[in-house]
């Protein structure tokens, strides 16, 4: 017998029981050792939920509350799971249980993209935990890897597919050729998508996520509003096919770099002064945390994660390149990354210990528009004598190289297809508004980012 089991139970109180939270609680029911394996016990004190008399399978009705604030503040809960979503009530309820020294577990980007900075400060005040591996990435186990595994390394960059939803769109626009608007209403169909997509589609909840994978990564503060985002609602079966002709496959990524790194060449800069021994202070890491899809590879790791899983790709100067795969969504994996986190922090709690990560490092954010990279760019025109080097002039004008071309004939018209070299983002943004303004310009299509070029990119 451990020394936790001879303990009394750990108290929990449960708020929300969608998908995650009734997985959660079969999960605590089912007899199947979590006490023998973990050497605690836990008790499911009661469950918060907007409508009480709706049954949920599995879940004791005796438990139901509607009564959020009171279960919270109940002597017989300890620790806090949050997994109602959004911002309110979850921020008001988490705070409350922090305040009253109860640790929290919470599955909540949106939350945490948004206010994880001050609930960290408020956890850590307490002495307790807030724990979010559920957060992001679902069941794969990052939170934890970048919080404690890689809490002496320098990480360079975390790439990661951390949307299933997208990822599951894209590889279908792939696999049948099928237009994103047919994918989506099949997505829907099969319960992959949300009736109303916009977070998922549109980058949102990637971009929550982008901003909690940095904010561990580096230690610092990084909101998801200050994250750039662009989703795949404007993507093309025929930008599929034209990068997978090039060796690409199309992906929304969520990514968090180090960018200074890269201006070694320009000593002092990461402190802004241009002075090698300058001595006013330790440079502040200079980082981009973004979203938006981009041409992979199809030798990156990333490139082999189909359909609705997630994978993470992880670079550090010393431990090098290792990548997470797994399930990002769904009741159970997701409820597994929470009974995780529920262990950790009653054997915490009873320790008097926490595993809080309060971010407390400076960063700079680098613009977007100082971002580098090659990009592909796929442009229709009118088929007529000098309009490509009128076209290829606007490249030139603005700095922006082009590295190939192809033309593709749509009777009249024809679709010229560039893929440029590495080129600052603001520079391939003034070329495309030029562009616009071009009378033999009929339609600016694909515009993607080529990720993952042999020249040095960002
Ligand atoms: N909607 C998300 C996805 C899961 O499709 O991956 C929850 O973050």
């Amino acid at each position: 017998m451990t020394r936790g089991s001879l303990e009394r139970p750990v108290g929990v109180g449960l708020l929300g029981c969608g998908n995650v939270g009734a997985a959660l609680v079969q999960l605590l029911a089912d007899d199947s050792g979590i006490e023998a394996r973990s050497g605690m016990r836990l008790r499911l004190a009661g469950v918060a939920v907007a409508d009480t008399a709706r049954q949920r399978q599995g879940v004791p009705p005796e438990l139901l509350t509607g009564d959020a604030d009171a279960l919270v503040a109940s002597d017989d809960v300890e620790v806090v799971v949050e997994l109602i979503g959004g911002l309110d009530p979850a921020r008001r309820l988490v705070e409350a249980a922090l305040r009253a020294g109860k640790p929290v577990v919470t599955a909540n980007k949106e939350l945490l993209g948004t206010h994880g900075a001050s609930l960290a400060s408020l956890a850590d005040d307490a002495g307790v935990d807030l724990l979010y591996e559920a957060a992001v990435a679902g069941a794969i186990p990052l939170v934890r890897v970048l919080r404690e595994s890689l809490a002496g390394e320098q990480v360079r960059r975390v790439t990661g597919i951390v949307n299933g939803t997208t990822n599951f769109i894209l590889t279908m626009m792939s696999d049948r050729k099928m237009d994103y608007a047919d994918v989506l209403a099949e997505a829907q169909h099969l319960g992959l998508a949300e009736r109303d997509p916009t977070a998922d589609v549109e980058g949102h909840d990637a971009a929550a996520k982008a901003a909690i994978i940095a904010s561990l990564a580096f230690r610092c503060d990084i909101g998801a509003p200050q994250v750039p985002r662009e989703g795949i609602s404007a993507i093309r079966p025929l930008d599929i096919a034209f990068a997978e002709q090039l060796g690409y496959v199309v992906k929304l990524l969520a990514v968090a770099e180090r960018v200074d790194h890269l201006d070694r060449r320009e000593p002092g800069r990461a402190n802004g002064t241009g002075d090698p021994f300058d001595a006013s202070g330790p440079p502040v890491p200079e980082v981009s945390v973004r979203v938006h899809p981009a041409m992979l590879p199809r030798s990156h790791p990333l490139a082999a994660v189909r359909g609705a899983f997630n994978a993470v790709f992880v670079e550090g100067e010393s431990c090098g390149e290792m990548m997470l795969y797994g399930r990002g969504a769904g009741g159970k994996p997701t409820a597994s990354a929470v009974l995780g986190d529920l262990l950790d922090a009653a054997h915490h709690l009873r320790a008097g210990t926490s595993a809080t990560l309060v971010p407390r490092a400076s960063v700079r954010l680098r613009p977007a528009a100082d971002l580098r990279c090659a990009w592909y760019i796929a442009i229709d025109v009118a088929d007529r004598p000098g309009v490509l080097a009128a076209v290829a002039t606007v490249f030139g004008d603005h700095g922006v190289s082009i590295r190939s071309m192809e033309q593709v004939g749509l009777g009249d018209e024809a679709r010229l297809i560039f893929v440029t070299h590495v080129a600052r983002e603001g520079d391939v943004r003034t070329t495309l508004e030029a562009l616009g303004s071009l009378d033999v310009v009929e339609n600016i299509g694909g515009v993607l980012r080529v990720a993952g070029d042999d020249e040095e990119a960002s």
